[in-house]
């Protein structure tokens, strides 16, 4: 299993690349299961996670092909296709179940394991399944599957989700493409990465309202076509790389970045004491005159401070001036790293959803293990501006969701490489 070495060594300067959002790209591959057509995503993401869909898409009868080394994928639906999402390739990752809504809508049935626990917490199914069942599914849960069954077809309907879920709402707005007569979908999630899939749904023929905002109108059609969509800007990797010249000084051009997408974020940066500006080409990050400030920080749905942002804004705080509170309220068990980052001199009190980070002057390098994808970047990070060495183990979590990290932090002056086999 690889390391990953960093050595703090002062400030950041250069140009960073943002790729395509992972988590948008996870929902718009499985969306080709909606059309017999071939959809092709440009400026995909090169990831682990990835993979793991086309993998995943390929046993349902999916062809995939990869072309620019795997920035542009084409997949084409149009052989049969098999029902069952098999629980080898869904417990490695839970977006697997963004199949289920497009293979109820395209076959009238499908076979999805239930995806199992995870690091961060136990991420129950309740919701999607009820969003599918108002569509007029029947889903039984037998030897650790989901069972789905639409008998003639699923039919639109009004539905109130209990919480604004990301992954409900996309399987849903995928299931009612292709349902009969309108569907609207109350409390629905706001994020960049479903505005998205509703722009590629609609290149492929859907008829959708509302996306953006907690009430979106689907009116079905009969058959989607092919398509060919640009994949959104991933704002949590923008956000995690304009943190790297906030923690060590200097100052960095993400390009692509955009403020909309991530406003609250950017909210936080400013009252910290670091300056946000856009650019012909995206956003230009440096940190202000001083120590950061420490801020309060509280997790929520977009448009609130991301969750996948966490990990590594804390990794911030824990060298700013005064007392920060952050408050974790998506995941009941998303603070594995702060033991970690107090292997590196961080003061920080966990107690239940609350952390309180006491700002120190300065980390200090050490060997410290990644838990899960947010959580090992934010040691990469927290290793940058640490005094010595610090070695970052358990990386495959960063595969899942960053490209070339090593690369792209090397490009603006970080001591960072890869150690193979640790
Ligand atoms: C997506 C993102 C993930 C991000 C999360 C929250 C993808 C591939 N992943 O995950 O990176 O951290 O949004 O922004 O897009 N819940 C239930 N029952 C359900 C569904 C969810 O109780 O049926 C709970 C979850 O356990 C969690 C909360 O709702 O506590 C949020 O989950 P959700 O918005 O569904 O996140 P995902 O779509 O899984």
């Amino acid at each position: 299993m690889d390391s990953i070495l960093v050595k703090g060594n002062g400030p950041l300067n250069g140009v960073i690349p943002i790729a395509g959002a992972k988590n948008a790209c996870l929902t718009l591959m499985p969306a080709t299961l909606l059309s017999e057509e071939p959809l092709t995503l440009t400026n995909a993401p090169r990831l682990s996670d990835i993979r793991t869909m086309t993998q995943l898409l390929q046993s349902l009868g999916v062809e995939v092909s990869a072309l620019q080394a795997g920035k542009v994928i084409t997949m084409s639906s149009h052989s049969d296709i098999n029902p069952v999402a098999d629980y080898e390739i869904v417990r490695k990752m839970r977006a697997s179940n963004l199949v289920l809504g497009p293979l109820l809508a395209r076959l009238g049935h499908a076979v999805v394991s239930l995806p199992g626990g995870c690091a961060i917490g136990a991420r129950p199914m309740d919701i999607h399944i009820d969003a599918l069942a108002a569509l007029g599914a029947e889903i039984d849960l037998r030897d650790g599957y989901l069972h789905a069954t639409a008998k003639g077809g699923l039919k639109g309907a009004v539905h109130e989700m209990r919480f604004a879920s990301v992954g409900a709402t996309e399987n849903f707005v995928m299931a009612a493409t292709l349902a009969k007569g309108t569907s609207v979908l109350k409390n629905a999630a706001r994020e960049p990465e479903i505005v998205d899939l509703v722009a590629c749904l609609r290149r492929m023929g859907a008829e959708i309202e509302g996306e953006g905002t907690p009430t979106i109108t689907i009116q079905g059609v009969d058959r989607l076509r092919g398509a060919t969509h640009p994949v959104v800007t991933d704002r949590i990797e923008l956000g995690t790389y304009m943190l790297a010249p906030a923690i060590c000084g200097g100052e960095v051009e993400c390009l692509g970045g955009r403020i909309d997408l991530l406003s609250a974020f950017c909210e936080k940066l400013d009252a910290a004491g670091i300056s946000v500006t856009e650019t012909a080409n995206g956003l230009k990050v440096a940190r202000k005159n001083g120590r950061v400030r420490a801020v309060d920080v509280v997790t929520e749905p977009f448009p609130g401070f991301p969750t996948d942002l966490q990990a590594q804004m804390m990794a911030l705080l824990c060298t700013a001036e005064g007392t920060s509170v952050l408050e974790e309220k998506i995941f009941e068990n998303r603070f594995m790293h702060a033991p970690e980052l107090m292997r590196m001199g961080a003061k920080i009190e966990v107690q239940g959803g609350h952390a309180t980070v006491h700002g120190v002057e300065k980390l200090r390098g050490a060997p410290v293990m990644a838990t899960d994808l947010r959580a090992s970047v934010s040691l990469i990070l927290a290793g940058l501006a640490a005094e010595g060495e610090t070695l970052v183990s358990r990386v495959y979590h960063l595969d899942r969701g960053y490209e070339r990290v090593e690369e792209k932090l090397r490009a603006c002056g970080a001591q960072i490489e890869r150690v193979a086999g640790h």
